[in-house]
């Protein structure tokens, strides 16, 4: 074989379409069942000195994943493994000058974390475990028959599913069993909101979530992604707040083996496990500078490269962010780029605070209650029509989650405590009005407080520890306040 490696022209991959990647806009999961024998978004290296073998699984490959190279020397077959990313390598033991096996073992320790299925004319037993033992998934006799490879293919793709269904299920769908449910309301604005969800799901642009905080961005994302075609595939949300830009930069795009100290194997970054999925990025508006770049880089090219790679890889994910802060703000505070944000509010919902939809809270508490009592072990509570004429007084600026809250709470003390309204630290002003008309014009500050701890020890029969708690000070603190109003500890 020459230098040049035997494949397509200048390198293209022979693909489902003409070499081309798979319109990655429109392919959705569907097109990537469990146990099917497509594979849209992986792409395969044959590597064989006999051009009659290439061809024949170039032939039984290309339709069905997104792209095949082909190579005649493990020479060859490494310049491509360099410049493009591979998911699987079809790699034939008897190659001229190098042995299949030897190359795996160098692939590996290389850094090469795809697949290796070996195949081979000339099998014994001790090749076989050797290939294994070098980090093979596969190992198949010559001759084999087109169902045979598809068979080997298949098993591989559907192991790699898995270890990335696994990896979404332990780092991200931690306990949010209502995400299925969907939003509830039928106010007017949840109606229109939930009207234009709908509707944005089924379409691949890029969605902004706008809302304050406790209003319901991240179920609507949950939402967006279980009614799109990609309900299938994972759902991968990133808190772009809780990151230094280095580490965020790995945690998205994931690091080549060397990429740093310490980096003894490459690692896959979220983008690749959000493959055929959603990737939700939330509080968007706090994503470093840095990596506004990158990403806008991704979206635009719709490739990543991970960190320390000399490699692209194509990406088929749908973008949807959110924030609780105005990003107009921070384009015009110079915090965030002016480009990224075009880029992702092509289509842009906002969720609307709790105080502007107050119809929707007796049917929230409804939910909230059936929810939260099967995991609690407890009662359903009594809510009376002034109980729900008392929450809608309230301004609630937590939102949803602070009635959740409010829920949660109540149930656990087995009755509605609104008390601990007064003890949320925004909550506290919009109702410190009330709480003085309540006490009378003349209520100096420190009976205010006395008033509000007593209703607050009493709501939990005098628990100590639990008033503290609900009050968000000390049980020590609690106790000297109490010792000074009775002169008793
Ligand atoms: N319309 C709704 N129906 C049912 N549950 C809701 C609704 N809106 C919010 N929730 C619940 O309220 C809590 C907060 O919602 P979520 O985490 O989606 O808010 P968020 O807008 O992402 O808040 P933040 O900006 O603080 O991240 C969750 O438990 C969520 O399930
Ligand atoms: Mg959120």
């Amino acid at each position: 074989m020459s230098g040049v490696p035997e494949r397509s022209p200048a390198g293209a991959p022979h693909g489902a379409a003409d070499g081309a990647l798979p319109d990655q806009g429109m392919r959705g999961p569907a097109s990537q069942d469990k146990g099917s024998d497509n594979w849209p978004l992986w792409s395969i290296l044959v590597v064989d000195d006999e051009p009659g073998m290439r061809n024949f699984l170039v032939k039984s490959l290309a339709p069905r994943c997104s792209a095949v190279f082909e190579a005649g020397s493990a020479e060859d077959g490494e310049a491509i493994v360099r410049s493009t990313h591979v998911d699987l390598i079809i790699l034939d033991i008897a190659l001229p000058g190098r042995n299949g096996v030897g190359w795996l073992k160098d692939l590996r320790e290389q850094g090469f974390s795809g697949h290796v299925i070996l195949i081979t004319a000339f099998a014994d037993l001790d090749t076989a475990i050797e290939s294994l033992r070098a980090g093979a998934s596969d190992f198949i006799l010559k001759p084999f028959r087109v169902p045979q490879i598809l068979n080997a293919v298949k098993h591989c793709h559907e192991s790699s599913r898995l270890a990335r269904e696994n990896f979404v299920l332990r780092h991200t769908l931690s306990s949010r069993p209502e995400a299925a449910v969907g939003l509830i309301g039928d106010s007017t604005l949840m109606r229109d909101l939930c009207r234009a969800l709908t509707r944005v799901a089924g379409v691949q642009s890029t969605v902004l979530l706008q809302g304050e905080s406790g209003t319901g961005k991240e179920l609507a994302a949950r939402a967006l992604h279980n009614l799109s075609p990609r309900a299938q595939g994972p759902f991968v949300p990133v808190n772009c707040a809780s990151m230094s830009p280095e580490l965020m930069e790995i945690e998205l795009f994931g690091h080549a083996k060397g990429a740093f100290t310490g980096a003894t194997r490459a690692r896959e970054g979220l983008f690749y496990y959000a493959q055929g999925g959603t990737l939700f990025l939330d509080e968007v508006a706090d994503l470093p500078l840095p990596l506004q770049a990158m990403l806008l880089r991704a979206l635009e090219d719709r490739m990543i490269r991970p960190v320390g790679s000399e490699k692209q890889l194509p990406v088929n994910v749908r973008i949807v962010a959110a924030t609780n802060r105005s990003l107009t703000e921070a384009v015009a505070a110079g915090s965030f780029r002016k480009d990224l944000y075009y880029r992702l509010q092509v289509v842009e919902l906002t969720l609307p605070p709790l105080r502007q939809h107050k119809e929707d809270i007796a049917a929230l508490v409804q939910h909230f209650m059936q929810q939260l009592t099967p995991s609690l072990g407890v009662e359903p509570l009594k809510i009376t029509p002034a109980d729900l004429a008392y929450l809608a007084q309230y301004d609630w600026p937590g939102n949803v989650r602070e009635l959740r809250n409010l829920i949660e709470r109540s149930l656990i003390l087995g009755a509605l405590n609104v008390s601990a309204l007064y003890s949320v630290g925004q909550g506290a002003k919009s109702n410190a009005g009330r709480m003085a008309a309540d006490a009378g014009p003349t209520t100096d500050l420190h009976t205010l407080e006395k008033q509000h701890i007593l209703a607050v020890l009493e709501s939990v029969q005098g628990d100590k520890t639990q008033a503290a708690h609900l009050l968000g000070i000390s049980r020590r603190t609690l106790e000297r306040r109490c010792a000074e109003w009775t002169g008793t500890p």
